[in-house]
C-alpha cells in the first residue's frame, strides 16, 4: 500500500522505516527541509539502534523516499500517518497546532479519499476534532476522510524492535473499513513476515501480536493511561527509595523482590533521578489536564509529577552535602540523554542538573555516548568530552545522570586514580556498593546505604 508519513522525527522515521521494511511504499515528509535534505543524502538525523540499517535497506529496495513537498506526498498515498510533535503548553495542555496544520494541508491537497492515521500522542477526543477539521478545511466535497487513532508504544533505544515485535497494536476506528485497512497495513507485522534487522532472521518465537480495535476515544486514552501509569510506577519507586534511606533498607532489594510478583512486574521500578524525555512528562501533564477539563481530579498523577520534579532537588541536595561549596569546583557529569541508548535530551533530568550546576558556578565537564552534540546546542557553558576518563580527570565529584552501560562498566579503580576526590553521586544506582566501599569512594545514591567520608578509612 502507498503510505505517507508526516513528521520525520523519532516516531515518524521508525514508522516509515519499519512499514517500508514490511513491504509498503512509503513517502516521508517534514516541514524541516534541512532534515529532508539530510535524509536524501543518506544521513539519519537521530540515533536509534538499527534505524540506519533499516532505512538503508528500504531505500536500496526503493520502498522509502523523502520529500519536502507535502502536497505531493499526500496526493500519492492512500493512508497518511501523522507523526508530528505534540509538545506541552505552559498549562500542561498538549499543543495540537502541528496536528491542525497537517489537517489543513491534507484537506487542501488531497484529490482522493484518505485514511488519516493519528500516530502522534494526543488527548482523547482529538481524533474527532481532526475529522471535523479535515472536513472543514476540505474544498473538494468528493474527497472523503476516515480518521484512525493508532497510538505508538515504541521506546526510544529499542524503537525498531518495539515496532516490529509489538506487544499489541491498538487501532481506534469509526467504521469496519478503516479497521480492515489498518489490519492490511499491519499484516506483515501481525504475521511477523518481514526480514528482521534486529534478530537477523532468527526472531524469538512469540505469541501472536494482538490487534485491538477500539473506538477512537479509547485508543487515545490507552496511550495516555499507559504512559501515566508507568510514570506513576517510577515515582512510587522514588518515594520508596527516600523511605529506604531513612529506614536503613536497600531499595534495590525491595523493588527486586516486589518485581518478582507478576501482578507488579520489575520494570519501571528503578529509583533515581526520575523520568524525562519527550513522552512521560508531557503525557502525564496532558492527561491530568484532560481529566481536569471534564471534572475528574487525577490527584494521584499530580503527586507522581510532583515527586518527579523533586528528584532533581534531592540529587542536588546530595551534591551540596558532599561538596559543600559548588562554585569553582570541577564536576564530571556522566550522561546527558534522558535515558540510555538514545541521543534524545528533551526534558532530560541530566540537562537540568547540568544547567543548575552551571548557574551555581561549577566547572561542569560532561560526556554521553550519543547526546553530546544535542546538549552542546542548549548548554554551551559546559566542557564536553568524548572519553569518560577524560571527563573524570581532576574532577572533585562524578555525577551519574543517565543509565548507559558505558557508565555501569566504568573501571572505578582507574577513575579514582584520575579524580581529584573519590566521590560519586549516582543518580541512576549503577555502581556496586561493595566495590565502591573497597575502592574507598564516598558514594551517594538513592535508597541505598550512603558511603560517607568519615565512614571510610581515608
Ligand atoms: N519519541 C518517542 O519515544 C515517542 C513514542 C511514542 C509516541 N510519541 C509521540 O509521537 C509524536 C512525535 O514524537 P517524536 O519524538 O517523533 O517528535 P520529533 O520532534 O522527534 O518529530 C516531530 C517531527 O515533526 C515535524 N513537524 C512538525 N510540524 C510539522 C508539520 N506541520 N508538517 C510536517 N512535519 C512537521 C518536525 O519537524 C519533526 O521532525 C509526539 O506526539 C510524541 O508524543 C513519541
Amino acid at each position: 500500500m502507498d503510505l505517507c508519513v508526516i513528521g520525520c522525527g523519532y516516531v515518524g522515521l521508525v514508522t516509515g522505516a519499519c512499514l517500508a521494511e514490511a513491504g509498503h511504499d512509503v513517502i516521508c515528509t517534514d516541514v524541516d527541509s534541512a532534515r529532508i535534505a539530510q535524509l536524501n543524502a543518506g544521513q539519519v538525523p537521530i540515533y536509534e539502534h538499527h534505524l540506519d540499517d533499516v532505512l538503508k535497506s528500504a531505500r536500496a529496495a526503493g520502498k522509502i523516499s523523502y520529500t519536502d513537498d507535502a502536497g505531493d506526498a499526500i496526493r500519492r498515498s492512500e493512508a497518511i500517518f501523522i507523526c508530528v510533535g505534540t509538545p506541552p503548553k505552559e498549562n500542561g495542555q498538549a499543543d495540537l497546532s502541528a496536528i491542525d496544520n497537517v489537517a489543513r494541508q491534507i484537506a487542501t491537497e488531497a484529490l482522493s479519499p484518505k485514511l488519516v492515521i493519528e500516530k502522534s500522542t494526543v488527548p482523547a477526543r482529538t481524533g474527532l476534532e481532526l475529522r471535523r477539521a479535515l472536513n472543514a478545511y476540505s474544498r473538494n466535497s468528493a474527497v472523503t476522510f476516515r480518521v484512525v487513532s493508532n497510538p505508538e508504544f515504541l521506546r526510544e533505544g529499542t524503537a525498531v524492535e518495539d515496532f516490529l515485535h509489538p506487544d499489541r497494536i491498538v487501532v481506534g476506528v469509526e467504521d469496519e473499513t478503516s479497521a480492515a485497512q489498518m489490519r492490511e497495513i499491519y499484516r506483515p507485522i501481525l504475521e511477523q513476515k518481514f526480514s528482521c534487522p534486529v534478530h537477523n532472521g532468527a526472531c524469538p518465537a512469540t505469541a501472536d501480536v494482538p490487534l485491538l480495535v477500539t473506538t477512537i476515544n479509547s485508543a487515545e486514552l490507552i496511550k495516555h493511561a499507559s504512559n501515566s501509569f508507568l510514570a506513576l510506577k517510577i515515582s512510587y519507586a522514588n518515594v520508596l527509595a527516600d523511605l529506604c534511606e531513612k529506614i536503613g533498607a536497600d531499595v534495590n532489594e525491595v523493588t527486586n523482590a516486589m518485581g518478582l510478583d507478576p501482578r507488579i512486574g520489575g520494570q519501571f521500578l528503578q529509583a533515581g533521578l526520575g523520568f524525562g524525555g519527550f513522552c512521560f512528562p508531557k503525557d502525564l501533564q496532558a492527561f491530568v489536564h484532560l481529566a481536569g477539563t471534564v471534572g475528574v481530579d487525577f490527584d494521584i498523577l499530580k503527586a507522581a509529577e510532583r515527586v518527579n520534579k523533586q528528584r532533581i532537588d534531592r540529587f542536588l541536595e546530595k551534591v551540596h552535602q558532599a561538596l559543600w561549596v559548588i562554585k569553582g569546583k570541577r564536576v564530571a557529569l556522566l550522561g546527558l540523554a534522558f535515558k540510555a541508548n538514545t541521543d534524545d535530551t528533551r526534558f532530560s533530568p541530566a540537562l537540568e542538573v547540568a544547567q543548575r550546576l552551571v548557574n551555581e558556578g561549577a566547572d561542569v565537564h560532561a560526556t554521553d555516548p550519543e547526546a553530546v552534540s544535542r546538549a552542546k546546542a542548549v548548554l554551551p557553558q559546559v566542557t564536553y568530552h568524548e572519553d569518560v576518563y577524560d571527563t573524570l580527570r581532576d574532577a572533585e565529584a562524578a555525577l551519574i545522570c543517565t543509565d548507559w552501560d558505558e557508565f555501569r562498566n566504568i573501571d572505578w579503580q582507574k577513575a579514582g586514580s584520575l579524580m581529584a576526590r573519590r566521590l560519586v553521586i549516582d543518580g541512576r544506582g549503577l555502581c556496586d556498593l561493595q566495590r565502591m566501599r573497597e575502592l574507598d569512594f564516598e558514594y551517594f545514591s538513592f535508597g541505598r546505604e550512603q558511603l560517607r567520608a568519615h565512614a571510610t578509612a581515608r
